[in-house]
């Protein structure tokens, strides 16, 4: 895989569950022990697909089997491949929501993901008051009252997904201001953060109808290749 290039994967985890007690055997028994502390069977089983999936996308870039990659944690508490297998520099984020994962896959850049199901329970305008910076709620005020909630959870997943590629997660949440990002697409921004030493590249994608997803990635432009995780090898 080129540095250039970020793959997005994503999956609907009641579409693996068949492949539950597959995906089981390949999981460490760290992950097998966190499992069983779910109460629900169905907490339970989306741990283990969505764990068992992220090693087998993992192993195809790596060449190796699923349950060789060792996962850890940096100072941060971001996951990242520990061991030997460290040395490949291929660096992975991963998100979850509303019965629906995703994974960014990238080499030597930081990468982050975010997932949001675009619930209507969620008071969007009033959290949009509270947690952006003035802008960026000032932004949303502005549109059209049917298109704000689509609007918030598209800003909240690029910050969020910005912030899980520094690692910082959400009580960073006011380090990025979306109104000063220079727009490159219709789904794309570039934007420098005050502070950070490189400037980061995000991109919004739709992983399924009512969902919005996002992936920062540290550098300058990147492809970014979007796969259905069904297509990656489960064995
Ligand atoms: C990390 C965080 C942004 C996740 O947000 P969320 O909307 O609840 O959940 P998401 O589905 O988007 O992401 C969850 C995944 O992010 C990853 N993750 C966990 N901590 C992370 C971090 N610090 N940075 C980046 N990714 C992280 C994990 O893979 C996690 O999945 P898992 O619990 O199945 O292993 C949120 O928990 C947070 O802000 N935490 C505060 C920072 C923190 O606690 N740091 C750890 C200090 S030890």
């Amino acid at each position: 895989m080129n540095d250039d290039r970020v793959d997005v994967w994503s999956a609907s985890l009641a579409l693996h569950r068949p492949a539950l007690r597959r995906l089981e055997k390949i999981v460490s028994s760290d992950e097998r022990g966190r499992a069983e502390r779910f109460r629900s069977d169905l907490a339970r089983a989306d741990y283990i697909v969505t764990r068992g999936l992220l090693r087998t996308i993992l192993a195809g870039y790596l060449r190796v089997h699923p349950d060789e990659i060792a996962l850890g944690r940096d100072g941060k508490g971001k996951p990242e491949i520990a061991g030997r297998l460290r040395r490949e520099k291929l660096r992975f984020n991963v998100a979850h929501s509303g019965g629906r994962v995703a994974y960014a896959v990238t080499r030597g850049r930081e990468v982050g993901i975010d997932l949001e199901r675009i619930a209507h329970d969620v008071p969007a305008e009033a959290l949009a008051e509270r947690f952006f910076s003035e802008e960026e709620a000032a932004g949303i005020r502005r549109l059209p009252s049917p298109d704000r909630r689509q609007a918030f959870f598209t800003i909240w997943t690029l910050k969020e997904a910005y912030l899980k590629a520094t690692g910082e997660g959400l009580r960073g949440l006011d380090q990025i201001d979306l109104s000063r990002a220079r727009r490159c697409s219709a789904d794309s921004w570039r934007v420098e953060v005050p502070g950070s030493r490189t400037a980061w590249s995000l991109r919004t994608f739709v992983p399924d109808v009512g969902y919005v997803g996002a992936v920062a990635v540290g550098g300058p432009g990147c492809r970014v290749r979007f796969l259905p995780a069904l297509s990656a090898r489960v064995s």
